[in-house]
């Protein structure tokens, strides 16, 4: 499947999709899955990769245990096939640092549960009605966009967990049989895009899959601002680090700096002392062309604040993702509504990592920034809340527990975020202390 055949399913357009679109879609994400742990051992998709995420073969139980109990709530008189598993695998009950202690299935037995319920997914697809007038589960084909989106989510989750693992795990072959496309170009320099003053339509519109965060729709007043044309660069953020950057209080908030010194943070993580970056199991030459990447909340508001800018909040940034001012209409992608191609956008873990700053001229937004969908997750100002008229759907724990507890949003996607889930519209949310995402920033200011 290619970029393009992934990602139109939550843009509107054929709503509901066929079912064989759906069932290619639930094909594809199973099969993704089991090849990003294909070549692993057993004991390393068994143990803990890292404190702070799950065990492999804890994220690979999950996906069958969510979708063992979605499909059970969607498809009349269907049981769950291993309910006693569900509180095992509740993300909610079971914060990532404790789940190496749980009764999950070791991989062998969670891949088996995986072809269990994906077996079950795909027969239950053809019995079900999917049209708008369904029950409010199936109705637009809402679940099965679910169990899709759920699964792409933890693949990325996966990546993060191997990359996190000390560098001792490869890049899946999927990711490293995939050379980077993009020749380096020289670092672009702190180039910005000026938005006009007026609304901002942030959100999701009525039609297609999203999220409930994502809902509803509606209009930000926002004022003239400049934004980055591009990400922070490797290049940019280096000269922070050898300016002083984690040593000059003033750059950084009382929590910022907080971190910083019970951190002892130098630099981003996976920068090596000597100047060198690490990518999965290899040490490489830092590439001044890339967007930094790795790099907490707190690092990146105290780069802002170096510069005399300060991040951009969540409208700003889908603002001048969305919003085409000589045509007075929002886009569904900074480049038009066509769905992401490889020349647009740098996602689905083909490149096997962030492009250069300005390596896709053709992703460029209607006001002129590129890079706003893949490369690099990034940092936005905004806590993690409601939308005015926020719904519920269809559970709480997906995204309401999390509502003004301090958690910053993060936008755009990243190289190794599938397309499904680079939606413009996409909030992405963490505590301003993480850097396991495949995340960077790009800064603003008052025009
Ligand atoms: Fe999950």
């Amino acid at each position: 499947m290619s970029l393009a055949d992934l990602a139109p399913l939550p843009l509107g357009g054929v709503d509901p999709l066929p079912k064989e679109r759906i069932a290619d879609l639930l094909v594809e994400a199973h099969e993704r899955t089991r090849a990003l742990v294909v070549d692993l051992r057993e004991e390393q998709i068994d143990r803990p990769l890292s404190p702070i995420m799950s065990p492999l073969a804890w994220d690979l139980g999950h996906i069958a245990a969510f979708a063992d109990l979605w499909l059970a709530r969607a498809l009349p008189g269907l049981r769950p096939l291993r309910p006693e598993l569900f509180e095992v695998y509740d993300a909610t009950e079971t914060p990532r640092a404790s789940r190496g202690g749980l009764p999950f299935l070791p991989s062998a037995d969670a891949l088996a549960y995986g072809r269990d319920v994906h077996a079950r997914a795909l027969a239950g697809l053809e019995d079900v009605d999917v049209s708008p007038s369904s029950d409010a589960l199936n109705a637009h084909a809402f679940v099965w966009h679910l169990l899709i989106q759920h699964e792409h989510q933890h693949n990325e989750t996966m990546l993060q967990a191997m990359q996190l693992a000390d560098g001792e795990l490869p890049a899946p072959a999927l990711l490293s049989a995939l050379t980077r496309p993009d020749a380096l170009s020289s670092v672009t320099g702190p180039k910005t895009v000026a938005i006009e003053a007026g609304p901002a339509l942030v959100g999701a519109g009525p039609g297609g899959f999203a999220y409930d965060n994502e809902r509803p729709r509606h209009s930000v007043e926002l004022g003239a601002y400049e934004l980055d044309h591009e990400p922070v660069s490797n290049g940019a953020y280096l000269e922070f680090v050898e300016d002083g950057g984690y040593r000059r209080r003033e750059w950084w908030s009382e929590e910022g700096w907080g971190w910083r010194e019970r951190e002892g943070a130098e630099r981003p993580l996976f920068w090596t002392d000597d100047g060198r970056v690490r990518r999965f199991d290899r040490i490489e030459p830092l590439d001044p062309a890339l967007p930094v990447t790795h790099v907490c909340w707190h690092e990146a508001e105290a780069f802002a604040r170096a510069h005399g800018k300060r991040l951009p909040t969540e409208a700003e940034w889908e603002k001048a993702a969305t919003w085409h001012p000589a045509a007075g209409r929002r886009l569904a992608w900074p480049w038009g509504d066509e769905p992401p191609t490889p020349e647009r956008a740098n996602l689905d873990g083909v490149a096997g990592g962030p492009a250069p700053a300005g390596a896709r001229p053709d992703g460029e937004s209607a006001v002129g920034a590129l890079g706003l969908v893949g490369d690099v997750w990034e940092w936005t100002a905004t806590e993690f809340r409601g939308y005015p008229g926020f719904r519920v759907f269809p559970y709480p724990e997906y995204s309401e527990i999390f509502f003004g507890t301090g958690l910053r949003v993060l936008r755009g996607g990243s190289w190794a975020t599938r397309p499904t889930i680079a939606r413009p519209t996409f909030r992405n949310w963490d505590l301003p202390n993480r850097r396991q995402l495949f995340v960077g920033f790009r800064c603003a200011r008052e025009a």
